[in-house]
């Protein structure tokens, strides 16, 4: 049972405050009755939901795309630093949410929230090949042996990487696009770094096909579409 103004601002991506405000002007009904207070509770699977006559469907699942800022751990709980699920806006916090994937403190970019188990264990399976890019900014130039590196795959310790994709960004080689299928602890800083070259910044801006949307700031999120889950998949 969930309380009816979170079951609305879910459905309809909204704030509590403004499914607050439609449920207190009578616009929300359940099974055909109309909901007089935003403290009612339902069962968020079986009850049928209508606002304003529309029928709207609780998602069981959220899944949201943050701009992951600086200073912020990709973990659900932080002894001593704050987490990416701790700045979510509080109108987007719920039960269970977690980083589908880690972001070191000082990496920003797509970072996935979500409380799916499930589809975050299916795109960070290494098996499923899901690429993710990031714009690295190089204390030096890379040449034309790390790209063949890479593209074999650097041996980190007793690891062996993946093949990774490096391509310059706006031709500049101190400014890298790498592409990874893994998400080994420090991996792409560590890549580099066999090769005497420091990461000074990474951002990540790509997950599968989808690309980070460049409208969000740093900390800033939003719920993803089922089209765009697709898009990072690699299913659309
Ligand atoms: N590789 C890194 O070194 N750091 C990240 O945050 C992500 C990939």
């Amino acid at each position: 049972m969930e309380r009816i103004d979170k079951i609305i601002s879910v459905a309809e991506n909204i704030s509590r405050k403004e499914a607050g405000e439609l449920i207190k002007c009578g616009a929300v009904s359940v099974n055909g009755s109309r909901v007089k207070s935003v403290k009612e509770k339902f069962n968020e699977n079986n009850d049928l939901f209508c606002v304003n006559g529309k029928k709207v469907t609780y998602n069981k699942y959220v899944y949201i795309m943050m701009n992951k800022p600086k200073g912020v751990i990709s973990a659900s709980e932080g002894k001593n630093d704050r987490t990416v699920v701790d700045i979510l806006p509080d109108d987007m916090k719920r039960k269970n949410l977690f980083p589908a994937g880690r972001l070191d403190k000082d990496t920003t970019g797509f970072m996935l929230i979500t409380d799916d188990g499930d589809f975050a264990h299916k795109i960070l399976s290494p098996k499923n090949h899901i690429p993710k890019t990031y714009i690295a900014e190089l204390d030096k130039p890379f040449d034309d042996n790390l790209v063949k590196a890479f593209e074999k795959g650097v041996e980190l310790k007793d690891d062996l990487c993946m093949p990774a994709k490096i391509e310059t960004a706006d031709g500049d080689r101190t400014k890298a696009l790498v592409t990874i299928k893994q998400g080994m602890y420090h991996q792409i800083k560590r890549m580099f770094k066999k090769f005497g070259i420091t990461v000074l910044e990474l951002k990540r801006i790509k997950m599968g096909n989808l690309p980070l949307d460049l409208s969000l700031k740093e900390g800033e999120c939003r719920y993803l579409s089922a089209d765009e889950l697709n898009e990072i998949k690699g299913t659309k």
